[in-house]
């Protein structure tokens, strides 16, 4: 085939391949660390010595990232469904985040209210877009409510969310949540088009 279609597909090939080399040669699990990477560049989310905490992070490339940027000092804690190869200087839950008991057991572990909550999520599809857009949303919805419980008053929360029906509805719930929300679009999430990133700052206290 030729054409824009065509180039297009090419293009995200090309894209989603070069990034999984880099990651493959500089040690990260997956290429989905540059696109942390990249809105961390932008963003300026971690600080030396902050407390995070990641929020289905298996195979955990965001916080084999986060442990490089926020240096001895600091603490990571990761938490997944799926198990996660022990990474150095992260401590593993291995759960659901939205069980209370894990919750309890995670704020303990941060012993006291954390700087950023990363939430990179991402439901089981079942391939029918409304079912999806709304198991996304839902989880963004309880990813930012967590944030808003555990962060400090000038904490960071960054999520996934998607483009789909609920879109503006999710952003618009973000915005009522916390005084900031910058949309970023990472070069390496080019590859999936409806992926976007939500940078939160300046949760409003529940
Ligand atoms: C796209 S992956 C995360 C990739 C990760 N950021 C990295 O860089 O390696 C999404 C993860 O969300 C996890 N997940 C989905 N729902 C969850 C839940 N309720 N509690 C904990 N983890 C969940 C999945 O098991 C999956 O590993």
């Amino acid at each position: 085939m030729t054409g824009p279609r065509s180039n297009k597909a090419w293009l995200r090939r090309h894209v989603t391949d070069s990034y999984v080399r880099r990651a493959r040669d500089a040690g990260y699990r997956s290429r989905a660390a540059y696109k942390l990477m990249e809105i961390d560049d932008r963003e300026h989310v971690f600080h030396k010595g902050d407390c995070v905490i990641d929020l289905g992070a298996a195979p955990g490339s965001w916080s084999q990232l986060a442990v490089q940027r926020v240096g001895p000092g600091g603490r990571v804690i990761a938490v997944d469904l799926l198990p996660i190869t022990p990474i150095s200087k992260v401590s593993v839950v291995q759960g659901d985040f939205r069980a209370l008991d894990l919750r309890d057991l995670v704020m303990a572990m941060a012993a006291g209210r954390v700087d950023v909550v990363l939430s990179d999520l991402a439901p089981n599809v079942s391939g029918i877009p409304l079912v999806d857009q709304a198991r996304v949303a839902e989880l963004v919805e309880l990813a930012s409510d967590f944030a808003l419980l555990v962060l400090k008053q000038n904490g960071i929360f960054v999520t996934k969310a998607f483009h789909g029906g609920a879109y503006s509805d999710l952003v618009q719930g973000l915005k009522n949540r916390f005084g900031e929300v910058a949309v970023r679009k990472p070069s390496a999430s080019r590859g999936e088009s409806r992926e976007t990133y939500l940078v939160c700052r300046a949760p409003k206290k529940l």
